[in-house]
């Protein structure tokens, strides 16, 4: 049965980390996927987690079924954390939320359901997106094409390319937009030019699908989920949004994500709300619930919830302090042209490094990072710092 099947390459990221595991040298640092590591080096398990886990332990509740939907408590935590408790759309049931397996199954899911209801499914992707956006849309009969994006001479956004290509874009395009902490490039647009953006979605009646996958690693909770109030103040009455707990309560393994569906009118948000749980149903039934309690958990407890906050703060402001070292020791190895790596944002920088010297930093250093010069400034530390300086000038030099 199987005589004919190809072999494909690895997953450009997740397969970095299989790469990384089966290194034996010691020095080994793995820059490629995006977690945050501490001090240590080790993924951070937050206390505020801990906490509801050994409440869960103790509890040795019976392991029904979730909903479809997923977990009430989680849903409506996330709704309001993502578009605000006081959100009038909260109030007028606009919004539809699902727990998801993860960020990615949001996508995938959000995808299905576009791909049902809208009449043509054609998704613009920022050049360049994650690298995953590409093949999950398209996995789910997505035309992709894409919209400027990155500036390689800035390494900040070519603002006026993306407009360009934005008003270029026919109308009932999807547009994936990153939130916050762009991945790859870690370049993001101000609250001016999302305003702006905002006005060319409605104008070209384009939709917006936003994904929120770092919510509280920039600025702040509030501060990295601006795109969706500017989306809501501009008028834009129906839009997605795909977010996750994978990063911002380091929970990976768990698969924590949410889609979010703003629908014009709470009858439409109940209509599309059932389209996404037949579909759900006919791919993974219903979600697991362990992840999600946690969440839930510290998000419905005051106490837990500013105990996460805090946690989330630091984590955060550990990132910017990473950030500023490694542009002063690439500085000391006399190379200050490094120092936009501190105005971006995020987990990730787009390094400017080529393939062949990504492959040298892999192959003589055993540091791993994406091809396309993507580097995760959350998996350096003092100990590595200095290692990655030094590798990244002699390989760029
Ligand atoms: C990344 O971009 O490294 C993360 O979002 C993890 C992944 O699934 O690719």
């Amino acid at each position: 049965f199987f005589s004919n099947v190809e072999l494909v390459p690895g997953d450009p990221i997740l397969g970095l980390t299989e790469a990384y595991n089966a290194d034996t040298r010691a020095t080994k640092v793995n820059l490629g996927v995006g977690i945050y590591y501490d001090e240590q080096g080790r993924i951070p398990l937050l206390k505020a987690v801990q906490q509801v886990e050994q409440s869960l332990a103790a509890a040795a509740r019976p392991r029904g079924y979730l909903p479809i939907d997923g977990l009430p408590a989680y849903t409506q935590a996330t709704r309001e954390l993502l578009f605000g408790k006081d959100s009038p759309l909260l109030a007028a049931g606009r919004v539809a939320t699902t727990q998801t397996v993860g960020g990615s199954g949001a996508l995938r899911v959000g995808a299905e359901l576009l791909r049902k209801v809208l009449p043509h499914a054609t998704l613009a992707l920022s050049n360049p997106s994650w690298e995953n956006h590409r093949a999950v849309f398209s996995a789910a009969g997505f035309e992709v094409v894409d919209y400027t994006y990155f500036d390689a001479a800035t390494h900040g956004v070519d603002f006026a390319g993306m407009l360009a290509d934005l008003q270029k874009l026919q109308p009932g395009t999807t547009v994936l937009l990153h939130a916050c902490c762009h991945n790859p490039t870690g370049a993001d647009l101000t609250v001016e030019q999302w305003k702006q953006v905002a006005q060319v979605l409605k104008e070209r009646q384009l939709f917006p699908f936003v994904d929120m996958a770092y919510q509280g690693f920039d600025k702040g909770i509030a501060e990295d989920a601006a795109a969706i109030g500017i989306l809501v103040e501009a008028g834009i009455d129906s839009f997605i949004v795909a977010s996750s707990y994978s990063k911002s309560f380091s929970l990976y393994g768990e698969r924590v994500g949410a889609l979010s569906v703003v629908a014009a009118t709470a009858e439409q948000a109940k209509a599309v709300q059932s389209q996404v749980k037949r579909i759900i149903r006919t791919i993974y039934s219903s979600p697991s619930a362990h992840g999600a309690s946690l969440v839930a958990g510290v998000l419905t407890s005051p106490e837990l919830r500013g105990l996460w906050e805090d946690e989330l703060r630091q984590m955060r402001e550990r990132i910017h302090a990473l950030r500023a070292g490694l542009v002063a020791k690439l500085a000391e190895q006399g190379r200050p042209e490094f120092a936009f790596i501190s105005q971006q944002a995020g987990m990730f920088s787009y390094s400017g490094l080529s393939k062949a010297q990504v492959d040298r930093l892999r192959d003589e250093y055993g540091i791993y990072a994406v091809g396309t010069g993507r580097i995760c400034v959350a998996a350096l530390n003092q100990g590595n710092l200095e290692y990655v300086a030094r590798a990244v000038a002699a390989v760029s030099a």
